[in-house]
């Protein structure tokens, strides 16, 4: 069992794994040998994305649109090109970018079934959400402009964001040979450090990227103050052992900036910008209920082609 007490108390993340995992690590080390999340892991993930943390994912999209400069929906039918969600778990945030964009192409990819068939119920909902609202639109309308039985139809038959989005399930080290290139948009969020071969992903990623495209990672960073890492664990997450574990386990493999920056170099890519991960989204409020701690614990990382 968890002694929610003991590992409350720790100072630091080795000292967190040593207690948890029974094992000494310094540097990053990836705990799990399987990077798909699936199972209760993957349930507790999309519960916890859907109870309260909708903001959280509409903050996240506008803080894309707002440091890559992809135009939202209220530049009328401008079409941004695609966008790639890669890890794109069970779909909130891949959905949202849809809402906030008039992409006409958007993939949500993950190496995980569990997590893709997650993303489109996910996906089925919002988009019967999205047919209720606009029908409700409708009937407000004086007569003379009212719809027709066929406009109905038609929407029923053509939902507005899920002919938009398309969920995949595949490795972001096969982009390459999946086919995925002249991507305008590459989101890679609280993913990469799931991903055992950091170099490699971001190798793929810059490869799929069009000559004007750009990649939008945000995720955390492994040297984050230690005891901030432990609020923003949440009250729900310690009910699970498994989840406590694995929230934990996780940060081990996650990158520090410094970190990224040298696999960056490494694959001679020059043109990006590391900063912190406050959410440029002056627009949308946190709920009361949730601290987000991103400012603290999370970077943003801009890569140009
Ligand atoms: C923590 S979730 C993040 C989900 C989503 N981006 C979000 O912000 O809600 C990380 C996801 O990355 C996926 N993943 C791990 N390794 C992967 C790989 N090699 N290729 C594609 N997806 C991968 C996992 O299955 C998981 O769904």
């Amino acid at each position: 069992m968890i002694n929610r007490e003991n590992l409350m108390k720790t100072e630091t993340l080795e000292e967190a794994i040593s207690l948890l995992f029974n094992r000494i690590s310094t540097g990053r080390a990836c705990i799990f040998t399987q990077e798909a999340m699936t199972g209760c892991v993957a349930i507790e993930y999309d519960s916890l994305g859907k109870s309260g943390r909708e903001e959280t994912y509409k903050r996240i999209a506008e803080d894309f649109k707002r440091r890559t400069g992809c135009y939202g929906k209220n530049h009328l039918s401008f079409n941004v090109g695609s966008i790639l969600e890669i890890g794109c778990g069970s779909g909130l945030l891949t959905t949202e970018l849809a809402q906030q964009t008039n992409s006409d192409k958007i993939i949500g990819l993950d190496i995980s079934g569990y997590m893709i068939n997650l993303a489109q119920s996910n996906l089925s909902r919002k988009s019967k959400e999205e047919i209720e609202k606009i029908k409700e639109f409708w009937e407000r309308l004086p007569e003379y402009c009212k719809p027709s039985q066929g406009d109905y139809e038609k929407l029923e038959r053509n939902p507005p964001i899920f002919n938009r989005i398309r969920f995949v399930m595949g490795s972001v080290y096969s982009l390459q040979d999946a086919g995925f290139q002249n991507i305008n948009y590459i989101v890679c969020r609280n993913a990469l450090h799931r991903f055992q071969y950091p170099e490699r992903a971001l190798k793929q990623m810059h490869q799929a990227l069009s000559p004007t495209g750009k990649i939008y990672i945000r995720d955390l960073r492994r040297n984050a103050n230690w005891k901030t890492v432990m609020e923003r664990i949440g009250e729900k997450r310690w009910q699970t052992q498994t989840l406590v574990e694995d929230y934990i386990g996780a940060m081990a493999s996650m990158l520090t900036t410094d970190e990224l920056e040298k696999a960056l170099h490494s694959l001679g890519i020059t043109s990006f910008e590391i900063s912190d991960g406050r959410y440029i989204s002056d627009g949308i409020k946190s709920p009361d209920n949730i601290k987000e701690y991103e400012q603290d614990t999370e970077y943003v990382c801009i890569i140009q082609k």
